[in-house]
């Protein structure tokens, strides 16, 4: 099966298996595992902020996020594709009493003109906008890269009208690559990040949640309220460390081979770029004519898994188990579904 739903379908390196295998561990919710602690430290280092805390998820990170930086009845603004907008069934809401107020990027990317309307002073009949949340690389608008100082500065836009911003870096660090740039410089103009140990870097299971000593000190309490303090995890921690130290300059990888499929397939029976980029490993086609869903299937039949985004469109994402051949046959396969043929 060539696998492109995901890169959250990487499986751990030999390395991994063998540093969780070997893992120092204790309980962790006593904050006595030690690779936990060596992994936040790491975390917290690579990302420039004081401290960071280990998640056993993204989606509980950034949910701890909003909770720490807003209060019931305020509002967190997001980009209208963002995961946290469309993917965390409705988190904000239920755990945190917040109401998410959305607006449209171009491409996934908010600049500070397009937040500006937002910044204005609100009046007490208002609700309060506590905080902006912003996605980098942006997963469902085809995995775009922000320019780094339109990054910064939307982030210092919205810290100038005294609200917090939060960074979903679940792909930071194919951001950072494709971007020539280090984490802790794209994280540097926000109050909190979190970055995935589970996508590109492979890892079985994790995120960081990464801000201020106190930030994170709280972010203890909230994990535990969520339910995610976790006891002797170093062997999930482990893995981790690896990823961080050991898989992230081989993005570079696969953003040059979601570029190759992304050239492979477009102009095929009018498939386009439905975002006009492919800035990292993710690779979003408009397939008009062809059912997004009946073309995954077909492909499916043919060994070729394919993701499809709530938009309509087409999602390939490129990483560790892609290599060149098998963006070759899942090129040839999708061609030839496309105009109506069989693959050979
Ligand atoms: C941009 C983004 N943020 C957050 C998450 C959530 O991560 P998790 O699956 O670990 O909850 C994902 C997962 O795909 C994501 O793409």
């Amino acid at each position: 099966m060539i696998d492109l739903r995901s890169d959250t379908v990487t499986q751990p390196t030999t390395a991994m298996r063998q540093a969780m295998a070997s893992a120092e561990v204790g309980d962790d919710v006593y904050q006595e595992d030690p690779t936990v602690r060596r992994l936040e430290e790491l975390a917290a280092d690579m990302l420039g902020k004081q401290a960071a805390l280990f998640f056993p998820t993204g989606t509980m990170a950034n949910q701890a996020a909003i909770h720490l930086h807003c209060r019931p009845g305020d509002e967190a603004v997001v980009e209208t594709l963002a995961h946290s907008h469309d993917w965390e069934n409705g988190g904000a809401a239920v755990l945190s009493g917040v109401q998410l107020r959305a607006v449209d990027g171009i491409a996934g990317v908010v600049d500070a003109s397009a937040l500006a309307p937002l910044l204005t002073p609100r009046s007490e009949l208002q609700s309060k906008i506590s905080l902006v949340i912003l996605e980098n690389t942006h997963n469902m608008a085809g995995g775009k890269v922000w320019p780094p100082t339109v990054l910064a500065d939307t982030a210092a836009a919205a810290r100038a009208a005294s609200m917090a911003v939060h960074l979903d870096g679940a792909r930071l660090p194919n951001a950072a690559i494709a971007a020539g740039c280090s984490m802790a410089e794209l994280a540097a103009p926000f109050d909190s990040v979190m970055v995935s140990l589970s996508k590109g870097l492979s890892a079985p299971a994790g995120s960081l949640l990464a801000g201020s000593g106190a930030f994170v000190r709280e972010g203890r309490r909230v994990r535990r309220l969520f339910g995610g303090g976790m006891r002797q995890v170093g062997v999930l921690a482990a893995a981790g460390i690896v990823g961080l130290e050991q898989q992230i300059d081989r993005l570079a990888e696969d953003h040059r081979r979601a570029k190759s499929l992304a050239e492979g397939i477009e102009g095929t029976a009018g498939a386009t770029l439905a975002y006009g980029h492919v800035d990292s490993n993710i690779v979003v086609l408009d397939v008009p004519g062809a059912g997004v869903a009946e073309l995954a299937a077909r492909a499916a039949e043919h060994g070729v898994l394919c993701g499809q985004t709530a938009t309509g469109y087409m999602r390939l994402v490129v990483h560790r188990h892609i290599d060149d051949a098998a963006v070759r046959k899942a090129i040839d396969c999708l061609r030839r579904l496309l105009v109506g043929g069989d693959p050979a």
